[in-house]
């Protein structure tokens, strides 16, 4: 018999949800996240000249925070499948929400370490949730902080590349596919 297919009133049964250590992570890194972005293009833009400082620390203590939350969740994420795709899903869409997945990992262990090390090249230690001093990688090296630091600058234009399209996915499952692909990263899954 052929296999019954999903409707609006029975939606297709899209298993488990993500387990909850994995959807706290998500959104953990969604708010640290948003937090360096305005750390990085908000902020320099509003406050005034004399608060550069206080900014640069914080932009490099939430940035680590992200490179350790990553990391963890790298290795929770090796033990810990992610759930299937929707069967009904294009092959290219599956293929495309696997691959920005995967991204994010690379993306947002790759940009801060870049960070780590052209705060190294400037002559500064970034410090672990603006505590804990990070061991020193470069020797200062004023030439060096300028290239490495393009290379995370293109790196964070590549993470915004990366929200636009998990987001416009995100968008279409909630809005027009409506198959609860959403509900399984929202809090409060059983
Ligand atoms: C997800 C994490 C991060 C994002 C999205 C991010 C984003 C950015 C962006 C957009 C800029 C350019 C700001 C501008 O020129 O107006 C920047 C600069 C910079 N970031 Fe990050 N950053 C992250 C993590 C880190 C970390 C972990 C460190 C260090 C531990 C760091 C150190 C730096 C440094 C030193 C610069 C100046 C680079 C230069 O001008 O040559 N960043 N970051
Ligand atoms: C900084 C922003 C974001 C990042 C870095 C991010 C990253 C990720 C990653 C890596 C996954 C794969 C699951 C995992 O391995 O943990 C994922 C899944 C997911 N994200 Fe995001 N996400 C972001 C923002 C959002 C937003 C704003 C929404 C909702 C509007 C959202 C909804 C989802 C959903 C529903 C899934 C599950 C997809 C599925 O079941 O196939 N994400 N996200």
């Amino acid at each position: 018999m052929a296999a019954k297919e999903p409707t609006k009133a029975q939606p297709m049964d899209l298993g488990q949800p993500y387990d909850a250590v994995s959807r706290t992570f998500h959104w953990l890194v969604v708010a640290l996240v948003l937090v360096q972005i305005t750390i990085a293009l908000i902020l320099p833009s509003i406050l005034p000249k004399s608060a550069e400082d206080s900014i640069a620390v914080w932009h490099l203590a939430n940035g680590s925070t992200i490179l350790l939350t990553m990391l963890l969740r790298f290795a929770w994420r090796l033990v810990h499948p992610m759930p299937p795709a929707p069967t009904d899903l294009p092959t290219g869409l599956r293929i495309l929400a696997r691959a920005t997945h995967w991204a994010f990992y690379l993306v947002l262990i790759l940009l801060p370490l870049m960070g780590w090390l052209a705060a190294n090249a400037y002559g500064s230690t970034p410090r672990l949730l603006g505590l804990i001093p990070l061991p020193k990688l470069l020797n200062p090296d004023q030439a060096a902080g300028e290239t490495i630091g393009g290379i995370h600058k293109v790196f964070a234009m590549l993470l915004f590349a990366l929200i636009a399209v998990h987001v416009s996915g995100a968008l279409y499952h909630a809005l027009i596919k409506r198959d609860g692909v959403i509900r399984r990263m929202l809090p409060g899954r059983a």
